[in-house]
């Protein structure tokens, strides 16, 4: 066995996609291994996430790296990076706060990710086989944007991602190749009606729309134009992000310059499901409107995924509140939400329990980093949500996938549409 005592533990400022700041951290261990990770950042965050720590007046990092380099490198120093859980529950114990606020999420997962990251290679295996430990591996059905929305386009859609699934795909290579072909059309439809304005944050084509409806209806003819049959080839996957536009019960969708209620907000998406080839949609309601999200999943979760992000933060307690409630029927697994490894493993082991979806995501502010497509494999979440099919930081991923699939050879398998949680249709 190699020796994977920490010996070193250090953070650094690097840059995110957005140009702006953020963590990476670097931990050492003494069989000579080490391992690095860089924390994401998210532009539509849940308020319950865990807090990114952030410098008085702007987006500098020094604290966060601050504390790395000082009381986190103190406390890990001299553990053993094998074990993830006493790791992390080192480090929330020294924040002692119930959302990383003192030591900050942005350098909690960071070093999380990173002794993972040192661990795995210390005995010399890809991350994802290391997670796996000798269990059957499934590469993940990618949910990919064509179009970007919401707070990653500058507001001008209320929508903040229009996704496809490539539902009828036998391996992901094949998923990456089919939506490729939508993500093309969809390009080749904004060129043609003299509304290509280049991408937004994630990589999707920016949303020159004139309505919510419009977006959804050109993707809809993008799938159409790239030669496949929606709903049964490639479905649409919606993430509304409603916490966004909705609190207290009211929604202000300032594209349509609709105003509605909670059981309006409901009415006008479960009107989309009926007209347009969804599959899934992620936060339908605001984070706080618990009884919307509940009458939601009750007319249409068995029907359609439903996702919960701002809603859930990837928090094992709200997830467990939410699986009693009904309230969804899908996680989404961002590390940054909650700040370490283990806690994201408990909230994914939960919703796995109750047979909902998981799908580990990034953010939109992301990096070369590519931890999270192992994390997807390696626990085999059954889903992968990257953002776009353009920008460096987002094609990482998706690469590192094939990557994946390639060294498992004729081992591969591929979630595909048996990684949604409907029994019903589909
Ligand atoms: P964020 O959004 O990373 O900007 O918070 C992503 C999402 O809502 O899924
Ligand atoms: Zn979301």
């Amino acid at each position: 066995m190699p020796d994977t005592t920490i010996i070193n533990v250090r953070g650094r400022r690097v840059w995110d996609s957005r140009g702006r700041p953020t963590v990476e951290a670097e931990v050492h261990l003494a069989c000579g291994a080490s391992g690095r990770a860089i924390a994401p950042a998210g532009a539509s965050r849940g308020t319950r996430e865990a807090v990114d720590l952030r410098d008085a007046g702007g987006l500098g990092v020094s604290a966060a790296v601050a504390n790395i380099n000082g009381a986190i490198a103190g406390a890990l120093a001299g553990m053993n990076a094998a074990t993830q859980e006493e790791i992390d529950r080192a480090m929330i114990a020294l924040d002692g706060t119930p959302n990383k606020a003192r030591l900050g999420a942005n350098a909690t997962v960071a070093v999380s990710l990173a002794v993972l990251q040192a661990t795995a290679r210390a005995h010399q295996l890809p991350l994802f086989l290391y997670l796996a430990d000798g269990r059957p591996i499934r590469l993940p059905l990618p949910e990919i944007q064509i179009f970007g929305g919401g707070a990653h386009a500058g507001r001008r859609i209320d929508i903040q991602d229009l996704m496809v699934m490539a539902l009828s795909a036998g391996t992901f290579d094949e998923a990456l190749e089919m939506t490729a072909r939508v993500y093309q059309a969809a390009g080749e439809l904004m060129r043609d009606s003299g509304r290509l304005h280049g991408v937004a944050d994630e990589g999707g084509w920016w949303p020159e729309f004139a309505s919510n409806e419009e977006a959804i209806e050109t993707l809809l003819r993008a799938i159409e134009r790239a030669g496949f049959v929606p709903g049964d080839e490639i479905a649409i996957s919606l993430d509304i992000a409603a916490s966004e536009f909705g609190a207290g019960g009211g929604y202000r969708l300032g594209l349509d310059g609709k105003s509605l209620d909670s059981d309006g907000m409901c009415d006008l998406v479960i009107g989309w499901l009926a007209r347009y080839p969804i599959i899934s949609v992620e936060d339908p309601l605001a984070e706080d409107d618990r009884e919307g999200m509940m009458r939601f999943t009750a007319a249409v979760g068995d029907q359609v995924q439903i996702i919960g992000d701002d809603y859930l933060t990837t928090s094992a307690a709200r997830v467990r509140d939410a699986i009693t409630d009904r309230a969804c029927n899908a996680v989404l697994l961002k590390p940054n939400q909650c700040g370490t490894v283990s806690e994201t493993r408990a909230a994914l082991d939960l919703a796995k329990a109750a047979g909902w979806g998981c799908i580990v995501s990034a953010r939109s502010g992301e990096t070369e980093d590519v931890s999270i497509v192992h994390l997807a494999t390696g626990w085999d979440a059954g889903q992968l949500k990257v953002g776009s099919f353009a920008r460096g930081e987002r094609m990482a991923k998706w690469n590192e996938a094939l990557r994946i699939e390639e060294m498992l050879g004729a081992r591969a398998r591929f979630a595909g549409r048996g990684a949604l949680p409907l029994k019903n249709s589909y």
